[in-house]
């Protein structure tokens, strides 16, 4: 009898011990994932400078180029940035994560896509050399791919 009881209370003391583990294993993860999240969009914010760099006179082609094409694939990993669980506040950025992002999924990855899509026609306009084309991808991208999403599912941190 006391030995089943002693058994029993291993195996709580266990399950403990292993849900507190997983806890700390998922805080882990979503610091992780929050790092992660941060440093695409901040890449994703310098592939764009590039860009308007060599729109401005101030940077060259090629770079812009690079930028462009790394816009692409980062546009593309979106999804992959925003496991469910990850919302709120980045304590380390100025920005919420909005909880829209998980109740309306089909609607970020419309948004998501439209981005992609921006920043493959950034690219070819790009590649073209045709400054008007670039600038009006640049524009469009900006404006209906970046931006869209971040109106409807980024917030400013109030501080
Ligand atoms: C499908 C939605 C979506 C698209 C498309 C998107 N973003 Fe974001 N972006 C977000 C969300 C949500 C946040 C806030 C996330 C966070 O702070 O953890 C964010 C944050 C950022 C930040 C702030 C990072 C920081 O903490 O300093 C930058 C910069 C940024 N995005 C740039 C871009 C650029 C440039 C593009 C377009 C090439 C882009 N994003 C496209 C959703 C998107």
């Amino acid at each position: 009898m006391l030995v089943v009881l002693r058994l029993r209370l291993l195996g709580v003391l266990l399950a403990i011990g292993m849900a507190g583990l997983s806890v700390a294993s998922l805080a882990q993860d979503k610091e992780t994932v929050l790092k992660n999240r941060q440093e695409t969009m901040k890449e994703q914010g310098k592939d764009v400078g590039a860009v308007k760099a060599f729109l401005d006179g101030k940077g060259d082609l090629a770079q812009a180029k690079t930028g462009a094409a790394n816009l692409t694939q980062t546009t593309k990993k979106i999804p992959d940035l925003f496991p469910p669980g990850t919302g709120g506040p980045n304590p380390t950025g100025d920005y919420v994560a909005k909880p829209a992002i998980w109740s309306d999924w089909n609607k970020f990855l419309e948004a998501q896509k439209t981005a992609a899509a921006k920043a493959d026609a950034l690219l070819v306009a790009v590649n073209s050399g045709d400054k008007a084309a670039i600038e009006a991808a640049f524009n469009d991208l900006g404006k209906n791919g970046c931006g869209a999403c971040h109106t409807t599912f980024r917030e400013k941190i109030e501080k």
